[in-house]
């Protein structure tokens, strides 16, 4: 691969950053509409409630990269431990047969450098948080926000999306989110991963993808769909219990704004153009999620907060979409509660320290 393209930019119009607060307000909003429905309970996250499984996992930078793509957090081989929480996406939990996205959050412990959000940016952690499509429907946050919104209300979602949208756009995006909402997911272990909006690498700009390890084949025999409501942690979690599950982490870099958009999150940054790398890998070792130890870590690692925005200076996020997020996920964990940021380098003894 040539050498990728450093010419990318952000346009920022000057009112933005009013409406994004604004959008995360009216998120934090529906997030305590709906816990007050379940009341006594605490708020859940605003989008994402329902974890699938949670687990330890092992990230390594590989050897021998590229000078491209030898950057920021991926400058030298180095191995972290990670907490991972395999998620769907809507803000209310619903049985995983639904259609609906699919997330995995990742935060890796013990990783040196500046981090982004004022207040953190002494934290030993990083987080990278991805969904099963490689592109989204939506070009930007007032589009995403919109859809999301409307959707609070199942009868009154169409309306409500064409009274923001208009009919058009709405219909475009339907028939943009439609099949890959209702594309019914065997495995989490066979399932692709992407962060379909970009983030700075150095001079950079990328996006990052986790695809399965050829090692986690399809299992027909395994397969839960419609058995259980729960069938997506429940397969993961004995295919755990047998042996590690890992996936390639993957970078595609920036070619040029027509192409691999920055500000456009629906145009997606194929692989003709962008050619994507692995440079590290994420390994879920073999684990009992369900034993004593298993339950104390699911209840830790639900307890904490994934952000875009919590990472090394050199990884900023970039674009419209992400920008939104910058105010959507500290007004959602602080709705929740979430905990503060690990600390230390190993994931038991911070277990260990809150339940002592
Ligand atoms: C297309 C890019 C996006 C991706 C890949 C993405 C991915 C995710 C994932 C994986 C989670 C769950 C994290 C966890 O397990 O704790 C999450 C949560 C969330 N997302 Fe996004 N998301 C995207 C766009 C957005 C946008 C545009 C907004 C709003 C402007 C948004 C707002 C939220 C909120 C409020 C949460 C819950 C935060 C919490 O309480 O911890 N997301 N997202």
């Amino acid at each position: 691969m040539s050498v990728p393209a450093t010419d990318w930019k952000e346009v920022v119009p000057p009112d933005e950053d009013a409406r994004f607060i604004g959008y995360a307000e009216k998120l934090q909003a529906m997030q305590h509409r709906r816990a007050r429905a379940r009341a006594p309970e605490k708020p859940d996250r605003a989008l994402h409630a329902k974890p699938n499984l949670h687990a330890l996992a092992e990230f390594s930078v590989l050897p021998d990269l590229p000078a491209h793509a030898r950057v920021g957090l991926f400058a030298e081989p180095a191995s972290y431990h990670a907490y991972v929480r395999f998620s769907n996406g809507q803000g209310v939990r619903q049985p995983d047969r639904m259609p609906d996205v699919r997330g995995i959050g990742i935060k890796l412990l013990g990783v040196p450098g500046t981090k982004l959000i004022p207040g953190m940016q002494d934290a030993t952690t990083q987080d990278f948080l991805l969904i099963k499509s490689a592109s989204t429907p939506f070009r930007n946050a007032d589009e995403f926000v919109a859809f999301v919104l409307a959707g609070e209300n199942q009868a009154l979602f169409v309306p409500r999306a064409i009274a923001a949208l208009g009919f058009v756009r709405t219909w475009q995006i339907l028939r943009g989110i439609v099949p890959g909402l209702a594309e019914r997911v065997r495995s989490l272990a066979t399932t692709r991963y992407y962060q379909p909006v970009p983030s700075q690498l150095g001079l950079y700009a990328v996006h990052f993808g986790l695809w399965p390890h050829a090692s986690n084949a399809p299992n027909r025999a395994r397969d839960k769909r419609g058995s259980s409501r729960e069938y997506l942690g429940e397969e993961l979690a004995e295919r755990l219990r047998e042996g590690p599950v890992s996936y390639d982490f993957r970078l595609q870099h920036f070619r040029d704004e027509q192409r691999t958009p920055i500000e456009d999150a629906s145009i997606e940054w194929t692989e003709a153009v962008a050619p994507s790398l692995t440079v590290a890998r994420l390994t879920l070792p073999q684990q009992d999620v369900n034993n004593a130890r298993g339950r104390q870590l699911s209840s830790f690692v639900e307890n904490l907060s994934f952000d875009p925005f919590h990472t090394r200076q050199d990884m900023r996020p970039l674009g419209n979409m992400m920008r939104a997020r910058n105010h959507a996920y500290r007004l959602s964990t602080t709705a929740r509660g979430a905990s503060p940021e690990p600390s230390g380098a190993q994931p038991l003894h911070d277990i260990e320290k809150t339940t002592t």
